[in-house]
C-alpha cells in the first residue's frame, strides 16, 4: 500500500510541478494563486490517491471492527437484570440454601428435564451430563444432519452414542432432517430445529411444573444449581442463570456475562425453547460457559463455520490450523473481533487478549475426577491434538 501511495504521489509532484512552472501569461499574472492552486492539487491528490484508498480498503479490513468499536453511539446496552444472589456451600442443608434465597423447600424436589441442540461438543457434553446426572429426569438432545448455516453435518451424537452409556435409560434422543435452503439467515434453521425440540420434550414426557433447562450444550449449570432449584418452591417461572464466561478452556475466564441460559417451570402450552431473553431475573454464579473448548483444532474449524454469526470468518486464514492454536494458546479472538460491549470503557477494557487463570477451583467435578482425558481444558494445557480420529464435516 505503501508504494501505491508514493507512485500516485509522484505522479501528482511531477504533474503539480508542470503546472506551476509553464511560464504562461496566466502563471505570470497570478503567481499567489499559483502556488496556493498547487497546495490545493498537492491536498487533493493526498486526499484522492491516498487518503480514500486507505479509509476503503481499511473499511473493508476492518469495518466490523469499526463498528464495533462505535457501538456505544448506534447501540444502547439491554435493561439490566435484576440479579438473585446466589448462596451456597457443601456443608448447609438444603433448607437453610432456600431459606436464605427467600424460598421455601419442597416436601419432594421437581422433576428436571435438560434440553440442549447438539452440534459437535462431545467432550463438554460429557462434563455436563455428569455434572447434571444426580438430578436429571430425562435428558433431551437433538440434532440434525445442517448445521444452522446449512453446510451437511454428521450425527456426531449418533455416532458417538455409546460413550454416554450412563444416561441411556434417561435419553430422549431425536434427529431432524437439515432443510439445506441455500443463502437463508441462519437463525431460521436455528428457529426451527428449536421447534423440534419443543415436540421432543413433549415426547420425553414432559409435563407441568417439571423444570427445564433452556441452554446450549457449552452452557452448563451447576448440579448445585440444579438442586436448589427442584427443591425449592415459589422460586421465579424463569429465570436466568449468570454463568462464568470461559473461552478455549477453563485456563481463560473472561467474565461472567453469560446470561442466555435460562430454567422453566414448565407449562404445556406456553412455554417454547428459546435461547434469547426471556426475563429481567437471574440468578448470581449458576455455572460455566466454556466456548470453543475443543479437544481437537478441527473440532475448531468446523464451530466456526458452522456457528450462526458465520459471516464473521472474514477471511479464509481464519480457518489456518495454525492460526487457531496460536490464538487458542495466547487467548485471543479467533474472529480479530473487538469486545461486543456497549461503552467504551468496557470496549476498551477488554481489548486484547484474555489474562490466563490459574485457577481450577469451583469446576465440574467430573473435569477433575477424569483430569488426564480433560486436561486440554485446564490451566496450562492449551496445545490441542491436530488430528482427529472422528473428523466431522462430510467432505
Ligand atoms: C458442617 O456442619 C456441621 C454442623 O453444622 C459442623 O459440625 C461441621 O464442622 C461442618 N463442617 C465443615 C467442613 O464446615
Ligand atoms: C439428512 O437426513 C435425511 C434423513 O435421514 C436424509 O434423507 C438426507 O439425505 C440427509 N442429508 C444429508 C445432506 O446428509
Ligand atoms: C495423530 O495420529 C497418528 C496416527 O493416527 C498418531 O500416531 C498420533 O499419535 C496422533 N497425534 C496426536 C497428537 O494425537
Amino acid at each position: 500500500m505503501s508504494d501505491g501511495y508514493y507512485s500516485n504521489s509522484k505522479k501528482c509532484d511531477d504533474f503539480c510541478h508542470k503546472f506551476c512552472g509553464e511560464k504562461t501569461w496566466a502563471a505570470l499574472n497570478m503567481s499567489r494563486v499559483k502556488c496556493f492552486l498547487r497546495g490545493i492539487e498537492l491536498r487533493t491528490c493526498f486526499i484522492l490517491f491516498f487518503l480514500i484508498p486507505l479509509f476503503i480498503v481499511s473499511t473493508y479490513l476492518h469495518g466490523q471492527k469499526i463498528s464495533y468499536f462505535l457501538r456505544p453511539l448506534w447501540d444502547s446496552p439491554p435493561k439490566p437484570f435484576h440479579i438473585i444472589p446466589h448462596y451456597y456451600h457443601e456443608n448447609i442443608s438444603m433448607e437453610t440454601q432456600c431459606k436464605l434465597h427467600g424460598w421455601k423447600i419442597r416436601e419432594f424436589p421437581r422433576r428436571v428435564f435438560d434440553a440442549v441442540l447438539f452440534n459437535n461438543e462431545v467432550d463438554i457434553l460429557t462434563l455436563r451430563w455428569n455434572e447434571l446426572y444426580p438430578y436429571i429426569s430425562q435428558f433431551v438432545l437433538l440434532e440434525s444432519n445442517s448445521t444452522f448455516t446449512g453446510i451437511p453435518k454428521r450425527l456426531i451424537f449418533a455416532e458417538n452414542r455409546d460413550k454416554f452409556k450412563f444416561v441411556e435409560p434417561r435419553l430422549t434422543y431425536g434427529m431432524i432432517r437439515g432443510r439445506f435452503k441455500k443463502g437463508e439467515n441462519p437463525f431460521v434453521e436455528e428457529a426451527y430445529q428449536r421447534v423440534a425440540l419443543d415436540q421432543l420434550l413433549k415426547i420425553a414426557g414432559i409435563e407441568d411444573d417439571d423444570l427445564l433447562i433452556m441452554s446450549d450444550a457449552d452452557e452448563i449449570p451447576s448440579a448445585h444449581t440444579v438442586n436448589l432449584l427442584r427443591w425449592c418452591d415459589d422460586i421465579p417461572p424463569i429465570l436466568h442463570l449468570q454463568l462464568r464466561n470461559y473461552m478455549y478452556s477453563f485456563e481463560f475466564y473472561k467474565d461472567s456475562n453469560s446470561w442466555r441460559a435460562s430454567m422453566h417451570i414448565y407449562q404445556m402450552g406456553k412455554t417454547r425453547y428459546a435461547h434469547y431473553r426471556q426475563t429481567d431475573v437471574m440468578l448470581a454464579d449458576s455455572g460455566w460457559h466454556c466456548s470453543f473448548c475443543f479437544r481437537h483444532i478441527s473440532q475448531f474449524v468446523f464451530k466456526m463455520k458452522a456457528y450462526s454469526h458465520c459471516d464473521r470468518v472474514r477471511f479464509s486464514h481464519y480457518l489456518d490450523p495454525k492460526r487457531i492454536q496460536d490464538v487458542i494458546c495466547r487467548g485471543a479472538n479467533l474472529f480479530d473481533m473487538l469486545p461486543e460491549e456497549y461503552t467504551f470503557k468496557e470496549i476498551i477494557g477488554k481489548m486484547g487478549l484474555i489474562p490466563h487463570s490459574y485457577s481450577a477451583v469451583h469446576l465440574p467435578s467430573y473435569l477433575l475426577n477424569h483430569a488426564d482425558e480433560y486436561r486440554f481444558l485446564l490451566p496450562g494445557n492449551c496445545k490441542r491434538d491436530s488430528n482427529c480420529s472422528t473428523c466431522l464435516v462430510k467432505q
